[in-house]
């Protein structure tokens, strides 16, 4: 990240001008800006949900000069939340209107909610930002009267807490993002029926593609070329919710103080419950956040050299076209592994195939396989039934113990 981008996080954070100070939100959106200015995607920025201007001040500092910032509010009191956000939303509402919460940015923001706009533009000026020179504009009223337009959008960041909002920037955008373009969504980890109304979106919109889920949804359209393979990476809101739940269970199997890499990483929902005392590194085919390393375990010459204490590998070995070299070269890396596994029966093999499950093993030939690459099975855990399919999380220690290679 640029020093001046560091910068600019450090300096809302500061002075309480952001929502989004948490949970390396600002970070995850600092790296989506990266992603389209690295590849080039074509098209203007737009925040849909600017508040005090705390995050559009750390995307003017990370997009380049030329490329256009549009940012839209209605730069008066945000919006009540509807029957579909659900009783925890309409609470929060409630009572950040009744001015009952102490903390120090709902009170900037009630302070001046009369009137954001000329606040907003002080406080880009304030962060050395400057409206025509940094190619930024305010867009003041609702959605549905302001979002309007054609031109391609490389990023969209969907800040705006409810899901009709949602529900419009998204009927107004998703058509815009070119390949490669990129949306986040703040309030996907913050709101329940923000959640729900995104993970069906997500649901029927396999032509994004999701780099995270932690607490920003951060979804990227396919590009061209990476269409064949998108399919398969393709989640749905079951899909989703199941993962979350065995990233969880696995995270129980990993002892206090481990250094953990975390193979086929996905939304690296597992990061979240490790115990604060272990060391996470995730990695994926695709470069999905800073630390992520870049691992494809169907070319084992990409594989880290590091050692770890244990290795993680949940989804992804249905996938593997060598299972026997990756469980075996993992034993060189970690004394310990949890992984898991949709357990093979012939009458779902069509369905195994539709999902790009290239390999089928039973409880015994998994058993083999697993001893065959020096590893000991010390738990061995049905974690659910889920399409024709016994799904099981297995943790095992490397059998020679004391002999890393
Ligand atoms: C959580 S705040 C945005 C936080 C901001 N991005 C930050 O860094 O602090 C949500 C904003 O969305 C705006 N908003 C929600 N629904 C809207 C709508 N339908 N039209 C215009 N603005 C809307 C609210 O006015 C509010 O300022």
């Amino acid at each position: 990240m640029k020093p001046a981008v560091a910068r600019s996080i450090a300096h809302v954070r500061d002075r309480a001008l952001t929502f989004c100070a948490g949970n390396r939100k600002l970070e995850q959106l600092v790296h989506a800006v990266e992603i389209i200015e690295q590849d080039r995607v074509p098209g203007i920025i737009v925040e849909a949900g600017v508040a005090m201007g705390g995050s559009a001040i750390v995307i003017g500092h990370a997009k380049t000069l030329g490329r256009p910032l549009r940012l839209y509010d209605v730069f008066a009191m945000m919006p009540a939340p509807g029957a579909d956000d659900g009783p925890h939303a309409n609470e929060v509402y409630r009572r950040f209107v009744a001015r009952q919460s102490s903390s120090p940015t709902d009170r900037n923001y009630l302070d001046r909610v009369d009137d954001l706009a000329p606040f907003v533009v002080d406080n880009l000026r304030d962060a050395g930002l400057d409206l025509k020179r940094d190619s930024i504009c305010l867009l003041k009223g609702d959605f549905r009267e302001t979002l309007h337009g054609d031109e391609a959008v490389a990023l969209a960041h969907i800040d705006c807490d409810w899901v009709e909002s949602i529900r419009v920037c998204l009927e107004r955008l998703t058509g815009r993002i070119p390949p490669g373009g990129i949306i986040v969504f703040d309030d996907y980890g913050s709101f329940e029926g923000c959640r729900r109304f995104l993970d069906a979106w997500i649901d029927d919109h396999p032509e994004f593609q999701v780099l995270s889920a932690e607490w920003s949804l951060v979804v990227r359209r396919y590009a061209d070329q990476q269409k064949a393979g998108a399919a398969r990476w393709q989640s749905s809101a079951s899909v989703q919710g199941r993962w979350v739940a065995r990233a969880r269970l696995a995270a129980m199997l990993v002892p206090s103080g481990n250094s953990v890499l975390d193979l086929g990483a996905g939304g690296m929902a597992v990061g979240n419950y490790l115990l604060p005392s272990c060391r996470y590194t995730p990695s994926d085919v695709v470069k999905r956040r800073e630390d992520c390393l870049v691992v494809n375990l169907d070319d084992m010459t990409t594989f880290p050299e590091d050692r770890f204490d244990t290795v993680l590998m949940l989804g992804v070995m249905e996938y593997l076209r060598n299972p026997a070299e990756v469980l075996a070269r993992i034993a060189k890396t970690a004394p310990r592994l949890v992984m898991s596994y949709c357990i093979g029966t012939d009458e779902a093999l069509a369905y195994r195939r539709a999902h790009g499950w290239i390999n089928d093993f039973d409880e015994v030939g998994l058993r083999a396989l697993l001893q065959r690459a020096g590893w000991t099975v010390e738990r061995w855990l049905a974690i659910g039934i889920a399409d024709r399919h016994m799904e099981v999380l297995i943790a095992c220690n490397r059998s020679n113990l004391g002999s890393p290679s």
